[in-house]
């Protein structure tokens, strides 16, 4: 989109936090023998300590493994970290999660007129993200792990992105489940089940820049149809990278990660940590994530 070169945020990057799949579950119990809260809390403390001028931190589903109210309270109780460092945080979520316990906990989170958790997040005045609620469901059920956009949730994408189009800003959409097959043969059977319908809308929208995907635990980025897109690893668990397999039940404890987009008026970069290795012998401490008047060390874990 040519009037994006004209606009200009000045010389520095808005910077957006992407953390995706942390699997939230109640006390005491793991996932291949990680607890997903303890390495949620790990990323975020470390990201919040060297990204705190992040805009925000966006979650792109899978927020809890098993959808209870328990696990969302458990992350709630979490993401007050990153509150505290007055980083804003914005909520989606993929197959693992229960739309209708997720609202109980979350209640403030925007929600479109169909009920889905969709909204719109505005960075600066020149980039746009859209985020999308691909779960299959009401009924919610263990065995649907594909994604699906229904006619109220396409019609309300469409809506958003001719304001997008009318407002000249870059436009980078967030779902969980991938709208295409990325060559891991497990993941690709539970993709988004109407993938190509939505690529079809959105080649038509020059503003659409860039596309943010979870559900794979893999780090992978590329381009599809002419539009990038970026896949980060959990914080938690990962998929083997295995390009036979038609198992989607795979996991490696491979050291966790998260995302970080670096955006500039004719720019978007996307970076990936993994927070567990790049810092070896350092100790990130919670405390190095709050702004030192806001510290009280009687609050801290
Ligand atoms: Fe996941
Ligand atoms: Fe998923």
């Amino acid at each position: 989109m040519s009037q994006l070169v004209a606009l200009s945020d000045g010389p520095s990057a808005r910077k957006v936090l992407v953390m995706t799949d942390i699997h939230i579950r109640s006390e005491g119990q793991k996932i291949i023998q990680l607890d997903p809260l303890e390495k949620f809390e790990m990323a975020l403390c470390h990201a919040l300590a060297l990204h705190k001028d992040a805009d925000c931190l966006i979650l792109t589903g899978d927020l809890a493994h098993s959808g209870k109210v328990i696990e969302y309270q458990r992350l709630n109780n979490a993401l007050q970290l990153a509150r505290n460092a007055g980083v804003a945080v914005h909520l989606m979520i993929g197959n693992h999660d229960n739309r209708e316990n997720f609202l109980q906990v979350f209640r403030d989170t925007p929600v479109t007129s169909s009920g889905h958790i969709q909204q719109v997040v505005d960075i600066g005045s020149t980039h746009r993200f859209i985020l999308l609620d691909t779960l299959d469901g009401p009924p919610f059920s263990h065995d649907k792990n594909w994604g699906i956009l229904c006619p109220e949730r396409i019609t309300w994408l469409t809506e958003q992105l001719d304001h997008a189009e009318r407002d000249e800003k870059a436009v980078i959409v967030l779902l969980h489940h991938p709208p295409f097959e990325l060559g891991t043969p497990g993941m690709d059977l539970i993709r988004l089940q109407n993938g190509n319908e939505l690529m079809d809308i959105l080649v038509q929208y020059k503003s659409v820049q860039q596309i943010i995907c979870g559900h794979i635990h893999r780090t992978i980025s590329g381009n599809i149809r002419g539009k990038a897109f970026a896949i980060f690893k959990s914080p938690c668990h990962q998929l083997p990278l295995d390009l036979k397999s038609t198992d989607c039940s795979l996991s490696t404890p491979e050291p966790g990660a998260y995302g970080i987009l670096l955006l500039k008026s004719d720019s978007i970069v996307v970076h990936t940590e993994d927070f567990e290795l790049a810092d070896i012998g350092k100790d990130f401490s919670c405390k190095d994530a709050i702004p030192e008047w806001q510290i009280n060390t009687d609050n801290i874990n």
